[in-house]
């Protein structure tokens, strides 16, 4: 900044008699107490930093999520695509992002799933079936994150809508435990199980009691789907009714029941058929977002929840440069959500657009010319009968 000779004397007077002023409202004494308290704290934030002292618990001041990409509108063609409104999620609550490519190889995944400290699945249209680039990607995390569990290596991840469906097929390992449901733009009110009811949920328990409050009394889990989990389908199958306790429940315009927040029995894994980022983070006209003070508290508290569980893990970039080769930071969001955006999809006001890599493409150029040439002889041989 620059400044001109004469006005740093005038700046110098004005500090002064600020000063001044100061003096005259507070004791000498205080500041003398103000200056003693803030070199112990120093102190004390500077040992909090690199780990904690006896008895608390060490956490992680720089947690990084991984969010994982899909693909389809409003990525461009040869293009996956991230909703800003996951990445402003973790942000609000003192994480930054890096994405997931859904068409990455599974030796990259692997090495992004080492550098960050929590994985969001978000929500979105794909097709959940092995063999597609988003599931396959899902079906690795998931595997990881127990893997990471089982060695001891505390490791959150969580579902949101499509994420929470994905995770229930990973999981089960059946593509059809999903149900149809007419719950798109329908906020709902949630219907806590015993288990949430009774504080034996991290989920519910992490957060705070107006918030649990709000979320069973008013329509504040902004439910958009047209598929969902039903309870029976997680009680008839064993690797579900074994893995997830059911949290809460909601109704979809016609009276259904399904499953709208869940949680692994024995890993921090969670998910929720609701969008807690859409309360704060998107704002298309054409949804009923509930946007009400208490329900921008909802967004905020779960991001909170995620984020104090991704403080528990401690996986780390290689170094400071592959830190910011991996983060958001690499790339800017389109404003999708603009009137008139050239695209169906506005419903995220913004979005990160990512091309996808040669390997892919090529992968999938390769699956198409072997589909046509797969047709060609079947369509000769049908036309000989
Ligand atoms: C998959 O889940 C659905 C819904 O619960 C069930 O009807 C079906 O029998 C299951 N399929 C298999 C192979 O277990």
């Amino acid at each position: 900044m620059h400044r001109s000779r004469q006005t740093a004397p005038a700046l110098l007077l004005c500090a002064l008699a600020a000063l001044a002023g100061c003096a005259a409202a507070v004791r000498p004494p205080a500041v003398a107490q103000a200056q003693a308290a803030a070199g112990a704290l120093q102190l004390e934030s500077r040992s909090k930093h690199s780990g904690g002292k006896g008895g608390e618990e060490k956490l992680n001041l720089r947690p990084i999520i991984g969010i994982v990409s899909q693909l389809g509108d409003p990525a461009p063609k040869g293009h996956s695509y991230i909703a800003s409104s996951y990445v402003k999620l973790v942000e609000s609550a003192g994480a930054r992002a890096v994405p997931i490519l859904c068409d990455m190889s599974k030796e990259e995944v692997e090495r992004r799933f080492k550098a960050v400290n929590g994985i969001l699945i978000p929500g979105g249209a794909q097709d959940l079936r092995p063999g597609q680039p988003f599931f396959d990607t899902v079906q690795q995390l998931v595997d990881l994150t127990i893997e990471a569990n089982d060695n001891g290596n505390y490791f959150p991840l969580h579902g949101v809508c499509l994420g929470m469906e994905a995770l229930s097929v990973a999981v089960s390992r059946n593509h059809s435990i999903l149900s149809d449901y007419d719950s798109e733009n329908l906020p709902s009110p949630l219907f806590l199980t015993d288990i949430a009811a009774s504080g034996r949920s991290r989920f519910f328990s992490a957060l705070p009691p107006q918030v649990v409050e709000h979320l069973q009394t008013r329509p504040y889990a902004m439910e958009n789907h047209a598929h969902g989990l039903a309870w029976t389908a997680v009680e008839e199958n064993p690797r579900m009714k074994e893995f997830f306790d059911v949290l809460s429940l909601s109704v979809d315009r016609v009276g259904k029941v399904y499953v709208s927040t869940m949680e692994a029995k024995k890993y921090p894994i969670s998910a929720t058929q609701w969008h807690p980022e859409k309360n704060a983070f998107e704002w298309t006209p054409d949804k009923d977002i509930p946007h009400h003070p208490d329900a921008i508290e909802v967004t905020q508290e779960v991001a909170n929840f995620f984020v104090s569980e991704a403080r528990r893990n401690f996986h780390a970039p290689a170094s400071q440069d592959e830190e910011e080769d991996l983060l958001i930071y690499n790339w800017a969001p389109s404003y999708t959500g603009k009137h008139k955006y050239k695209g169906e999809e506005v419903d995220f006001v913004e979005s990160y657009f990512f091309p996808l890599a040669p390997e892919f493409k090529r992968q999938l150029a390769a699956k198409r010319q072997a589909r046509q040439a797969q047709r060609a002889p079947a369509a000769a041989a049908a036309a000989e009968e």
